[in-house]
């Protein structure tokens, strides 16, 4: 992701999310955060076709947290999202982490399906974290990220999601 792509990002930032960040947030993330690492998603061309979908991570030491991820509503459920996390996970593990974590609201069962497929669990809920309504979040994890067990199921399902990817597409 770069400054030119944050105005798409916000338009699939104002669709996914009740309370969403503001442009500022992104800037920042982008240009002051050392620790920060965002990626967009785009139809077509790499280069120039339309952003459906960005995620990003901070990787403190061995410690990776997924900031957010979204994908615009009209390409849901066509492995966007699940490209997306993949490509977080590599980015996390290449960087020298070897675990990462998320919250997610305790309601968003299509997230948490998500990151359950790649060994995420949940491992506490902070009462109320969300302002807008005072949903409680679901705190996710997974471990080991660097040990042969986790590498070997990331590469498997990266190999799924890529046949699925060329099949469907
Ligand atoms: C969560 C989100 C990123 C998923 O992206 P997506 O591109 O629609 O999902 P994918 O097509 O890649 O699906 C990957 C996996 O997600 C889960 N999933 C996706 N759609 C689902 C649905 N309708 N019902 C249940 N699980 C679903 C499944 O585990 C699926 O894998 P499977 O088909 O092998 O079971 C997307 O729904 C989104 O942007 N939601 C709004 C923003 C948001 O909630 N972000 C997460 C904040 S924690």
């Amino acid at each position: 992701m770069t400054q030119g792509d944050i105005r798409p990002v916000m338009r699939i930032e104002a669709l996914s999310f009740t309370t969403s960040w503001p442009p500022s947030a992104f800037a920042s993330e982008l240009s002051d955060n050392k620790l920060a690492h965002y990626f967009i998603g785009r139809v077509g061309d790499p280069r120039t076709g339309d952003v459906v979908a960005y995620g990003g991570i901070w990787v403190i030491l061995e410690d990776s947290h997924i900031t957010t991820i979204a994908v615009h509503p009209d390409f849901r459920g066509k492995r966007y999202g699940e490209e997306l996390l993949v490509h977080l996970l590599h980015e996390a593990i290449e960087r020298g982490a070897s675990w990462i974590t998320l919250e997610a609201r305790e309601s968003n069962v299509i997230a948490q399906n998500l990151y359950k497929k790649y060994g995420f669990t949940i491992v506490s809920t902070r009462r109320a974290y969300y302002s807008d309504n005072g949903e409680n979040a679901v705190v996710m994890w997974a471990g080991h990220l660097r040990g042969d067990l986790y590498r070997n199921r990331l590469a498997s399902l990266s190999r799924e999601l890529d046949a699925a990817i060329e099949r469907d597409r």
